[in-house]
């Protein structure tokens, strides 16, 4: 049902649109992702245009697409550029539309860019999400270690504080 490839140049005007909707479809639903309601679409736009410009050289960038090639969810690796970092990476961003969640598309995504990472030579994954989110069950079930949390690190959409979850994975 979706096919996961990884962006290494400039994606086409459909790719962009539909991560620019992917973007503002989860602010809006609710979620913790860096960004207040209502998440104008120029602020998506300006989002991507910066992680498309570190595609290929200190980001990975997934994109999972239906059959009809609309985006479906995405997944990003900001790579470890200090000299001492380059065996880590964080995961960031990981998205799913709403209408193509709890289909596992989340798990594949995840799956997916280990095998990116893994591909690079990175030995360790960090990442961290909001507390109590589905989000933060994916990572426990995916291996990933709890740290620990940071009260009131991030808003909600909405602007209510909230605690943010780390964890790590060594590959
Ligand atoms: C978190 C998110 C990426 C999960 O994507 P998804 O495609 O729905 O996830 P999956 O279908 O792969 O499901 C992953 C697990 O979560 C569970 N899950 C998914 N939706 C759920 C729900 N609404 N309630 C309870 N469990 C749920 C699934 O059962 C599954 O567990 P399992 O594999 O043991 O069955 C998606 O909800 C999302 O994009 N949320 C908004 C953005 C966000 O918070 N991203 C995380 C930033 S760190």
């Amino acid at each position: 049902m979706f096919t996961i490839q990884l962006l290494a140049t400039t994606p086409s005007t459909t790719i962009h649109n539909g991560l620019i909707d992917l973007l503002i479809d989860s602010v809006e639903g609710g979620a913790s992702v860096g960004f207040l309601s209502p998440l104008k679409r120029e602020t998506a736009n300006a989002f991507w245009q910066d992680m498309l410009r570190e595609v290929g050289s200190s980001r990975v960038l997934l994109v999972a697409t239906t059959e009809q090639s609309e985006v479906a969810g995405s997944v990003q690796l900001a790579l470890g550029q200090k000299e001492n970092g380059r065996h880590r990476a964080e995961v960031q961003k990981l998205l799913v539309h709403s209408r193509y969640r709890n289909l596992g598309l989340g798990r594949r995504l995840m799956g997916a860019i280990e095998i990116e990472a893994r591909q690079r030579g990175i030995t360790l994954l960090v990442l961290d999400t909001i507390e109590g989110e589905i989000a933060e069950q994916l990572y426990l079930k995916l291996g990933y270690v709890r740290v620990g949390e940071i009260p009131n690190y991030a808003s909600f959409p909405n602007g209510r504080l909230w605690a943010t979850v780390i964890f790590y994975k060594e590959l």
